[in-house]
């Protein structure tokens, strides 16, 4: 026999998750919001792989993600190959390779997962899915306000309301002319950016700025034209709880004008449930010809934390509506064909072959949360008649086998 110690540990690797099926429903449940939500604003769906070339990342992303974060190796034939960290260069190279082709602007969202070498933490991992929602083409501020309507949408799908979550947002075109006004070069106005975005996780913010500029700076910034325009528009839309942060940057190297990110308004989500903004330079990686575009990404990670929070996750219900246990073995034959008529008629249906008792089946089949339960014996193979339990109700319908079906869809749907 072998020793205890020499057996693999059952846990997944470090910072990413198994999903078990009550944890794929919450997923899913997650990631069909996020559908159904970009669909009925338009936008079509794209994938990828997650391997990309390594140089997709050196050029745009912000140096932290590229040096410190990134999955990267060399395959077989000696070429650098990163896990994407992030979707945004993977959708600017799809849209800068077909750009001939494509009526713009394109809206489009993709539901990738993606790789980061972090420590893992409380909404953040190292492998996580992140809805990307983007619009290619558009230089016009309807565009700027759509992502964040978008934004607020999928949080009202999801069961928040107004008071739970609050958007801020920023313009890095205001902040990068105070900046240069100030007499910051590109330089320290980028280093100063970067310093902006750790700020929240700092305490001694003012003296880092003034070590890195070698001089008092205090940040004034009064919200610009296109703030005001896209806060008057997003009120009108009934979208109130938009705040402006003049301090507000995002990680990425690539954002050139408005920047938002979704806060939630509980303490026990203190960081940002997701964000993005406008990006009008990242196709130039691949050509010359400018493609304004805006976008945003939002995690799973966070959105659970968030919906757990509130109390808005759905209860875990098996997709399985009938269970059909059987006497003995005599019976699989014709349990099975039942199953494939219910099934043709649209029904998920499990048969036990377990072999145990009828009782334990039932007992069995109820643990897991399967509605419906049809024992079949003697009786029901004679009269060709199956007597239907609805478990939450404890109500036992009898049926002809031809009427089964129609039953458990009305009793469902009930
Ligand atoms: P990001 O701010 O790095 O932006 O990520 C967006 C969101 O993804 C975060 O707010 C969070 O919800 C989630 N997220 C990021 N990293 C992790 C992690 N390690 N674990 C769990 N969740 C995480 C971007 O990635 C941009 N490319 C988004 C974008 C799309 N901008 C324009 N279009």
């Amino acid at each position: 026999m072998v020793a205890m110690k020499d057996k693999l540990s059952t846990d997944s690797y470090k910072g990413v998750r198994d999903f078990y099926p009550e944890e794929q429903y919450i997923q899913d449940y997650i990631f069909f919001v996020w559908e159904h939500t970009l669909e009925s604003f338009g936008y079509e769906k794209y994938n990828a792989s997650v391997l990309e070339p390594t140089e997709l990342y050196r050029a745009k992303s912000g140096e932290e993600i590229v040096n410190e974060q990134t999955y990267q190796f060399i395959d077989r034939g000696d070429r650098e190959v990163t896990l994407r960290p992030e979707m945004t260069p993977t959708v600017a190279r799809l849209v800068a390779k077909r750009r001939r082709d494509l009526t713009l602007p394109v809206r489009w969202y993709s539901i990738p997962n993606l790789f980061r070498y972090e420590r893992p933490q409380r909404g953040r991992l190292r492998e996580h899915w992140q809805l990307n929602a983007d619009m290619f083409g558009s230089t016009s501020i309807e565009a700027d306000v759509e992502m964040i309507e978008l934004a607020a949408t999928i949080l009202k799908n999801f069961g928040l309301n107004d008071t739970q979550y609050e958007i801020r947002i920023n313009d890095l075109q205001a902040l990068q002319q105070t900046l240069s006004e100030a007499g910051l070069n590109d330089i320290e106005a980028h280093q100063y950016r970067k310093l902006l975005d750790k700020k929240d996780k700092m305490s001694d913010f003012d003296e880092q700025a003034e070590r890195l500029l070698g001089r008092p700076f205090t940040l004034t910034l009064a919200p610009s034209e296109a703030i005001e325009t896209v806060i008057a528009k997003l009120h009108q839309r009934r979208i109130a709880n938009v705040r402006f942060v003049p301090s507000l940057v995002r990680g990425f190297d690539y954002y050139t004008g408005l920047v938002f990110e979704v806060f939630s308004t509980d303490p026990t989500n203190n960081r940002s449930l997701f964000g993005g903004g406008r990006y009008d330079n990242l196709t130039s990686l691949f050509d010359d010809t400018p493609m304004p575009a805006v976008g945003f990404g939002m995690g799973d990670v966070t959105t659970r934390d968030v919906l757990e929070t509130y109390n808005l996750l759905p209860p875990y219900k098996p997709t399985t509506a009938v269970s059909l246990c059987v006497l003995n073995d005599a019976f699989y034959d014709l349990a099975a064909e039942l199953a494939q008529e219910l099934r043709l008629e649209g029904l998920n249906v499990s048969l036990d072959v377990s072999g145990k008792k009828i009782g334990e089946q039932i007992t069995k089949a109820n643990k897991r949360g399967v509605p419906f339960i049809i024992a079949i014996g003697d009786d029901e193979a004679a009269s060709d008649t199956f007597v239907v339990k609805h478990m939450a109700t404890g109500v036992e319908k009898k049926c002809k086998r031809r009427k089964i079906a129609a039953f458990v869809k009305k009793a469902t749907t009930r």
